[in-house]
């Protein structure tokens, strides 16, 4: 039997490119290729990486490249290429500028890599999955995009820090697009099954009090790329956007069929029909395995179908522009 190791291409090989080309080494998810556009800087970060191999111990190559030809044959295709975003400027802005990066990638792994399975989590993200399934014309079930994944770990975060308990614990989802709309679930947010609100009106003794509490972290999840952006000044959250591409790879090639929030084609579920947006699916082997759809109440829904919205302006804009 011939046992060959996956193979990752990364493209884009700026700060989560390179964050990501760490981790899959170091875990030893397979062999990665770092593409950029830049001729050196990439070869650079992986010769680096590669001579760190000593001493943690990893036997899986990494290299750097600028030729689309390097991601021949990649089972599994993370892109990250495109311009960050600048203070002052939101996910939306950024369309123009990503779509004609994430088109020539699209029709590029399309020729190198055929079969491979693709994470975009280039912004405006709903848009660039859209535009990269669209020039690829992949299968919806190997097209999906990075965002739920993250939000739902910003949104966690936050609420183990207010109840003071382990963020281990904390299950909490965000659906819908990935900007200013997106929807996180109040009354699904839990502490190993107790209710987040219930648990925030023992802590305050008061209903008021504790929806307020809810609504102020609900509002910071909903900004939180926005307040990292400020912090840093310049570029935009790379630490956990790696990490949440980095687990999605994993339940990929491991087939582990994890149920996480991802940007998904809906095609029916929902009540939607041929636009993505982020819900909960199945990550496994075959990618979006399956999309799980949940009870939602009515205002739930129809944050969730405002969220939908502003992905069904997006591709109207692609169209308009010319890409899909
Ligand atoms: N092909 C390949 N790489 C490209 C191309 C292209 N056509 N155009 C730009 N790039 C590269 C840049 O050279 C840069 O190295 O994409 C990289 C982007 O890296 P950073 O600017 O460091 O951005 P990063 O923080 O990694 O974020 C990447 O993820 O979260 C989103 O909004 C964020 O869209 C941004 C993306």
């Amino acid at each position: 039997m011939i046992f060959k190791r996956p193979k990752i291409a990364l493209i884009g090989g700026g700060k989560i490119g390179s964050l990501l080309a760490q981790m899959c080494s170091y875990r030893q998810l397979g062999d990665t290729v770092l593409f950029d556009i830049t001729a050196n800087f990439t070869k650079g970060v992986a010769l680096d990486i590669a001579e760190a191999s000593r001493t943690e111990q990893f036997n899986v190559n990494v290299t750097g490249d600028h030729e689309y030809q390097s991601i021949e044959n990649a089972d599994l295709c993370i892109v990250t290429a495109g311009l960050p975003r600048k203070p002052g400027m939101n996910r939306e802005d950024l369309l123009v500028a990503n779509a004609k990066i994430i088109k020539t990638i699209g029709e590029n792994i399309k020729l190198y890599a055929p079969d491979s399975y693709i994470i975009v989590i280039t912004n405006p993200l709903d848009a660039m999955v859209t535009l990269m399934q669209a020039t690829t014309g992949f299968p919806k079930n190997r097209v999906l995009g990075q965002a739920g994944v993250l939000d739902s770990s910003r949104f966690a975060t936050f609420i183990a820090t207010e109840l003071g308990v382990s963020v281990q614990d904390v299950n909490a989802l965000v659906l819908g697009s990935h900007g200013d709309m997106m929807v996180p679930l109040i009354r699904h947010a839990n502490v190993n099954g107790i209710p987040v609100q219930e648990l925030l009106y023992r802590k305050y003794g008061n209903r008021e009090k504790a929806d307020q509490v809810m609504h102020d972290i609900v509002e910071r999840t909903k900004k939180a790329g926005e307040e990292i952006v400020k912090l840093l000044g310049n570029g935009s959250a790379y630490f956990s956007p790696a990490s949440s591409a980095y687990m999605m790879a994993e339940a990929i090639i491991y087939d582990k069929k994890r149920v996480v929030p991802a940007c998904a084609m809906l095609e029916g579920e929902y009540g939607i029909e041929g636009y993505y947006a982020g819900v909960p699916v199945v990550l496994g082997r075959d990618g979006v395995e399956r999309v799980l759809e949940i009870d939602l109440d009515k205002k739930e829904r129809e944050l969730f179908l405002a969220s939908v919205d502003v992905v069904v302006k997006l591709k109207e804009d692609l169209k308009q522009l010319g890409y899909i």
